[in-house]
């Protein structure tokens, strides 16, 4: 609808020069709901799904599927507006933006297979002691959906999609960085689906979400974001027992380098690993383990590679670093820099830890302590803690002691030494990683952590299953 309330404007972490100095560009605004405005768009969920009986969560699977089809095509049309956006709002680099949108559109075609498949399966009878039963998948209710600004619709859509295509109706809140880029979008959804079945809701987090949690009408709340959130809002449902959450959230993968790794993979990979995006990925590897003796050889490379990376506005065809896309971000990295310079690290690369702009160029800190913030606090920059160890077992002590559990990387190049680690690695996360860096893709694999890294588990199949609910009708043979 025409929007006459109060905007939020929307400056982006590139900055242009003109006369008077270097300033963050304009990208646009959005409007600010309030929480009556929000609850309207719960109540045309709620109205959309009604109990079950509305058009949508009672169409047919291949009726859905040909609403999602329709829509990825407006979709499609609109790429370099949404690709635009994205480099403008957060920073990430034009291919980068590129593949996130093209890795969305794989995303819902691969969802829409993986339908037709746990359609088939849902159709079959089977017997059982007599019993003839059909085990459906029916859908849960409303489903908030809140994405991240680093993967603004990738991430978001990872729940959107199968939220959807399950018979949910959705409350979609874009985050803060990565708002507008669904403007281009908000045709498509409507032309696309039923009314009330997506309501995007634009607004300030702590405004417009709490009094959708209260009002106890969410039945899966799917957040990629922070623990603080995610648990903040749990416990506004008025009954939690009847809250389905679906979560990606904070982590701090670590590389253990061993010493018979190939070095030039190792470096390379490590180098990708922490810094694609500027680090802000919850899979980047956030802290590197380099076996003592090789430590020197690593970290002489490691610096080396970091250096020669490219840095530049994200529309310069390669270039890697890029400004990070979070308000006062450069300061809190600063403070972990200094932390660590003040506790004993040193800055390994020339320029490391310096700011222009929005930009904060990669800093390689050797060796880290235990005394050192660095050492546990999620990061989520271009901040590269590295420290030598001994034995395998400090870099497995490490993992245990810490919160988060989503994934680890180990290089090496004897497979009966690795062999015999991935007992003790998958024991304390959810993805082992040989010879590569940690990442989420291919999107068909499960995607997950433990303890406060995850809730649920996210991939093309799994996440059919997280927004539905089993359902078996049985009959007794006579
Ligand atoms: O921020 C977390 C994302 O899930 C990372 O995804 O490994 O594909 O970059 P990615």
């Amino acid at each position: 609808r025409i929007w006459d309330g109060p905007r939020q404007e929307v400056l982006s972490p590139v900055q242009v020069a003109d006369d008077t100095g270097p300033k963050p560009l304009f990208v646009g605004e959005y409007p600010l709901l309030t929480e009556a405005e929000a609850l309207e768009a719960l109540d045309a969920a709620v109205a959309a799904y009604d109990h079950g009986r509305g058009v949508w969560p009672t169409l047919s699977v291949s009726e859905r599927i040909d609403h999602m089809e329709r829509f990825v095509f407006r979709m499609i049309e609109e790429k370099d507006r949404v690709v635009r956006f994205l480099m403008w709002e957060v920073g990430k680099s034009l291919r980068d933006s590129e593949k996130e949108f093209d890795r969305t559109v794989q995303y819902i075609n691969d969802t829409l297979s993986a339908l037709k498949d746990l359609d088939r399966i849902s159709s079959r009878f089977t017997m059982e002691e007599g019993i003839i039963g059909q085990i459906r998948r029916a859908p849960m209710g409303v489903v908030l959906c809140m994405g991240p600004f680093n993967y603004p619709l990738n991430e978001t859509f990872t729940t959107l999609i199968p939220a959807l295509v399950m018979g949910n109706t959705v409350i979609l809140k874009p985050p803060k960085h990565g708002a507008l880029l669904y403007a281009p979008l908000l045709a498509a959804f409507r032309e696309g689906f039923p009314k009330g079945v997506i309501n995007v809701i634009y607004g300030e987090g702590r405004k417009v979400i709490p009094p959708l949690m209260a009002s106890g009408k969410i039945n899966v709340l799917a957040l990629i974001g922070s623990s603080k959130t995610a648990n903040a809002l749990k416990k506004l449902h008025p009954s939690p027992n009847r809250l389905r959450c679906v979560l990606g959230l904070e982590a701090k993968n670590p590389a253990i380098v061993l010493k018979d790794a190939d070095l030039d993979l190792a470096v390379k990979e490590c180098v990708l690993g922490c810094l694609s995006f500027n680090g802000q990925r919850c899979t980047a590897l956030k802290i590197l383990f380099v076996e003592a003796g090789i430590a020197d050889a690593f970290l002489e490379r490691f610096a080396a590679a970091v250096t020669a990376l490219s840095f530049g506005m994200p529309w310069i065809e390669g270039v890697f670093v890029t400004p990070v896309a979070e308000k006062g971000k450069t300061d809190y990295l600063g403070e972990l820099v200094s932390d660590a310079v003040a506790n004993g690290a040193r800055i390994v690369n020339p320029a490391g830890g310096s700011v222009c702009g929005s930009f904060f160029f990669p800093a390689v800190l050797y060796p880290v302590h235990p005394n050192m913030r660095v050492y546990y606090e999620e990061q989520f920059g271009p901040v590269i803690p590295i420290l030598p160890f001994d034995k395998i077992d400090e870099p497995i002590a490490y993992m245990i002691q810490s919160s988060y559990g989503q994934q680890v990387s180990i290089f090496g190049s004897d497979p009966d030494q690795i062999a015999r680690l991935i007992d003790p690695l998958v024991n304390q996360v959810c993805r082992v990683n040989i010879n590569s860096q940690c990442q989420r893709g291919p999107d068909t694999f499960p995607f997950t952590g433990r303890k406060d890294s995850a809730e649920g588990t996210l991939s093309v199949s799994d996440a059919l299953r997280v927004f539905s609910i089993r359902t078996l009708v049985a009959a007794k043979q006579t």
